[in-house]
């Protein structure tokens, strides 16, 4: 490992792991003045493999500090994706306010031998802040009801019934099971939505929170649901239902949305027990088609950038909305801009790898935005009145595996169109935020020079507003 994190494609203010194999995030969880976040990891490879909890953790959710590895494979299995609680009241009996893990246990050989009843769930505890854990003795706690997939449980305490509620994706449906003390399980419902034809291959990563809704202070609840293949632009993604959760049953109350429309963003789930009810959520900046293919050697995979959920009325229903967390401005410092821009424009020699560009337009307008090099490679953003489309399949290194680049990526838009552009940039990847985050796409890229010219057209050459280019600091020291 490059103690500097200074590896080509290596983002510089995002989390990686210090080195090999990441994928999502895991136990995220706020407690004493420190968000922590826990991940799938494989210490050994830069592929998948027996997967442990990964630690680190932060007191602003921008500059982390990695600790050691938290929870390791034993005889029960390898330890997939969950979430991590605070037991206030000490429901378990760990202790008060003991932080307490609900994993998966999953035994790879019978799985991929095709054998139910080969994942569980199961809890261990910390009493020092996720240090130090202990396995609790009587795992596993929630045995499989005969189904292959069987995982990922998401658990909050609900306030009006006096108890824990776990969202577990159960194949190609969410079950919601109760508990007042985190080890006896006991089903509650079943969520599949009525006709939901389309095979999105097997649902992971639940998960289940309310949300108070910006203009018309109703609150509604939130079902995350990751969905393993059929993504609206390939492989893997993150969908949500919005509706009513009355202690047992989820209802949805409106179709269902993606939550970003890029290919690189995954296995999203919220921190549990932020300040003030914050909703920060958090995903794995890839995607299974390619993820362990990507051209990285060190590490692989990086998380996206904490964002902050809030929830607003479009015409079409409640939408999710993305924001960068206020303190990101924190690492940014303006390097350039200017107040009306007219177009075609131009702007060489920039620092485009670690850059947060931003923009508006008047009124909707059709505008292409190119990110390239010295070299031609590039990387566009084509928008719309009805849609946003990305474009890779010249962006650089693409042929490590063809679904890659094969085809541009298509965001369709809502009612509202787009008149805010925010772009970060972080030496291999873009976070594309529109209109507040209103809408969002997250794709990787590796270009074999940086990008360093920003080209932007516009419909009839209408001028934009409000260009500015900043910089953003590295976190590590
Ligand atoms: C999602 C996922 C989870 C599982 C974990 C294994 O990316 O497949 O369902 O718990 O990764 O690493």
């Amino acid at each position: 490992t490059d103690k500097n994190y200074a590896e080509p494609y290596r983002p510089q203010f995002h989390f990686t792991p210090p080195a090999k194999w990441m994928n999502d995030p895991n136990g995220l969880v706020y407690f004493n003045g420190k968000y922590h976040l826990f991940y799938q990891y494989f210490p050994e490879r830069t592929v998948w493999g027996p997967m442990h909890w990964g630690h680190a953790e932060s007191t602003d959710l921008l500059h982390w500090k990695q600790l050691p590895i938290a929870l390791y494979p034993d005889e029960l299995g390898w330890i997939f994706s969950g979430s991590a609680v605070i037991d206030k009241d000490n429901t378990a009996g760990f202790g008060s306010n003991a932080m307490i893990a609900i994993f998966t246990y999953h035994n790879d050989e019978l799985w991929k031998a095709g054998q139910k009843n080969t994942e569980s769930q199961a809890i261990a505890y910390s009493n020092d802040e996720g240090k130090t854990w202990t396995k609790y003795k009587g795992n596993p706690v929630l045995n499989n009801s005969g189904e292959q997939d069987f995982r990922d449980p998401k658990v909050f305490w609900h306030q009006e019934t006096s108890k824990w509620i776990m969202a577990l994706a159960v194949s190609d449906k969410i079950k919601l099971f109760s508990s007042t003390n985190l080890k006896e399980w006991q089903e509650e419902s079943v969520f599949k939505p009525e006709n939901d034809t389309e095979n999105l291959g097997v649902w992971e990563c639940p998960d289940l929170f309310p949300l108070m809704a910006e203009d018309s202070q109703e609150t509604l609840w939130v079902l995350i649901v990751n969905h393993g293949d059929k993504a609206p632009n390939g492989g893997s993604g993150t969908r949500y239902f919005i509706g009513n959760f009355d202690g047992k049953t989820f209802t949805q109350s409106q179709k269902a949305l993606w939550l970003d429309n890029g290919t690189d963003y995954y296995a999203a789930v919220t921190f549990y027990n932020a300040p003030q009810d914050k909703k920060i959520v958090l995903g794995w900046m890839s995607n299974w088609q390619y993820a362990t293919k990507v051209p990285t050697e060190v590490w692989r995979s990086a998380m996206t950038l904490p964002r902050k959920l809030g929830m607003v009325k479009a015409d079409d229903g409640y939408r999710l909305t993305q924001k960068m967390i206020p303190q990101f401005a924190t690492l940014t410092k303006p390097e350039w801009e200017l107040e009306k821009v007219n177009t075609p424009f131009e702007k060489k020699n920039l620092n485009l790898s670690q850059a947060e560009v931003t923009f508006s337009m008047d009124q909707p307008n059709d505008a292409i935005i190119t990110l390239t090099n010295t070299k031609g490679e590039l990387f566009t953003i084509t928008i719309t009145e009805d849609m946003v489309v990305t474009d890779r399949s010249n962006s650089g290194k693409t042929d490590f595996d063809k679904t890659f680049s094969r085809k541009p990526q298509v965001m369709p838009l809502g009612e509202k169109k787009v008149t805010r552009v925010q772009l970060i940039l972080d030496k291999s990847s873009v976070e594309i935020l529109l209109n507040d985050g209103l809408y969002s796409m997250t794709n990787l890229f590796f270009p074999t020079e940086e990008y360093s010219i920003l080209n932007i057209i516009t419909k009839d050459k209408k001028p934009l507003k409000n260009l500015k280019i900043k910089s953003v600091a590295r976190i590590w020291d």
